[in-house]
């Protein structure tokens, strides 16, 4: 058998490609990239990228030692001569934060507002919606501890989710208090849990000492049960009054813009960098325990990866999961589309001519041309198969004259329209030339 792709993996396909899925064709994520851009880039997010290996300290020291990424799912990478210290990305904002670091952006207006959007690798055990290598789109703001940030973030994913046209989405928003909190509610758990320690599954044991928050994010069915027979008192109670103030004012601004949600007092992130407001988009179609996307304030990540402090909150979306979404609600996504134009010549010495008036045609519209000579027949077979608008057959007679002998493939309808006058004859009959710049 030849060389299949590693598992957790897929290949983005071209438009009629025989096993398209939702999540597997190219143009579905370019959509959901292109309507997240102009989404963010409007609120005033630039690009940015990093690379897509870092340092492991960066990994380990920014998404935190105790979540199941750093202990089960990182990628390490290894090179010829090297330490191995790489790890690939498993999230967005920790390489994000380091390049804010490194490159002096601080210098910037702040609030700093960044997006990216790119591959992430976690080692997970598959399922759907659940890759070793996924895609994510990725809003950081970074400066500013105002709550007004906080719900402008979230209103964004809001706003994401439902230019593509997804319906059945639910926020779901808590806060996870300041460090003290946390320690504060990190006590209260273990003294809880400690006497039930033999129920605990051997990974809740762990959690128990590293970070026992992190045992109520067990996916352990037998964890699960133990936590509703106790009756586990959820984070919210045990805000300071600070946070607590913090995340009234997140919800105000949240109910003046009308946007919905509902409190989950008890949530817990993936990853350890989180404080104060945090949350998530749910969605009915990619299953209970998979979240669209998430995010959180993390104004203390700066200072773990040794700089200066630096305010900070963002979010990410799974591209493959709203894809998977977008179909379960019968979301609308781009048609395919073939050429406005395609031309091929009847004879070998015209070929280069048909060529030569696709690449003149390319100025103002997509353009295509036979790389040899064709019989009428297959011309017209071959435009079909790639979803031509028109097609035009060029022979002897059309470059004496310097003529194209035009066939709408969609009505049937023809025209002979001279070389010159081609560009204002396709844009009197279709609104595809000259694709207007898109903003
Ligand atoms: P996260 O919750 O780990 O947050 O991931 C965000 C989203 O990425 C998830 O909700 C999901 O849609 C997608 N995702 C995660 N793992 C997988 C996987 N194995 N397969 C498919 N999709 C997946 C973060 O990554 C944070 N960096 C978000 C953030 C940005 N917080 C602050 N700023």
């Amino acid at each position: 058998m030849a060389i299949q792709r590693p598992k957790g993996t897929q290949d983005h396909l071209p438009d009629g490609s025989p096993k398209l899925g939702i999540d597997t064709r190219a143009a579905a994520f370019h959509f959901v990239r292109e309507t997240a851009r102009r989404i963010l880039e409007r609120a005033g997010a630039q690009f940015i990228d990093t690379p897509l290996f870092e340092e492991a300290d960066l990994v380990k020291r920014g998404v935190g030692g105790s979540t199941d990424i750093v202990r089960k799912e990182m990628f390490t990478v290894y090179y010829f001569g090297d330490h191995g210290g790489y790890i690939l990305r498993p999230e967005g904002t920790a390489g994000i934060v380091r390049a804010y670091l490194q490159n002096g952006l601080k210098q910037l207006p702040m609030p700093l507002k960044l997006w990216l959007h790119g591959p992430m690798f976690r080692a997970e055990n598959v399922q759907k919606g659940r890759l070793r290598q996924f895609h994510q789109i990725d809003y950081e703001v970074l400066g500013s501890t105002d709550a007004l940030v906080d719900a402008e973030a979230i209103a964004l994913m809001v706003d994401v989710v439902r230019a593509l046209g997804l319906k059945k989405v639910r926020v779901k928003l808590g806060s996870i208090g300041d460090p003290e909190d946390r320690e504060a509610y990190n006590a209260y758990l273990r003294e809880l849990f400690t006497p039930h320690l033999e129920r605990l599954s051997d990974d809740s044991k762990d959690r128990l000492t590293r970070n026992p928050m992190r045992i109520l994010d067990s996916k352990s069915e037998g964890d699960q049960k133990l936590i509703a027979e106790l009756g586990v008192r959820p984070m919210l109670d045990f805000l300071g009054a600070e946070a607590r103030a913090h995340f009234g004012q997140v919800q105000q601004y949240l109910n003046d813009w009308g946007v919905e949600y509902d409190i989950d007092p008890s949530i817990v992130r993936g990853l350890d960098y989180y404080r104060r407001t945090a949350w998530e988009l749910h969605h009915e179609g990619v299953g209970a325990k998979s979240a669209l996307g998430g995010g959180g304030r993390y104004d203390g990540l700066a200072e773990q990866l040794g700089g200066g402090a630096v305010a900070g909150i963002g979010w990410a979306f799974g591209i493959e999961r709203l894809l998977l979404a977008m179909e379960a609600d019968g979301a609308a996504l781009p048609a395919s589309t073939g050429p406005l134009l395609y031309i091929a010549a009847l004879d070998e010495e015209n070929v280069a001519y048909a060529a030569a008036l696709a690449r003149e045609a390319r100025a103002y519209a997509r353009a295509e041309f036979a790389y040899k000579a064709m019989k009428v027949g297959n011309a017209f077979k071959d435009a079909e198969r790639r979803g031509a608008v028109w097609a035009a057959l060029i022979g002897s007679d059309e470059v004496a004259s310097g003529t194209l002998s035009l066939k709408n493939m969609e009505t049937g309808e023809q025209a002979k329209v001279a070389r010159a006058e081609l560009e204002g004859f396709l844009a009197g009959n279709s609104s595809d030339v000259a694709h207007p710049p898109t903003s």
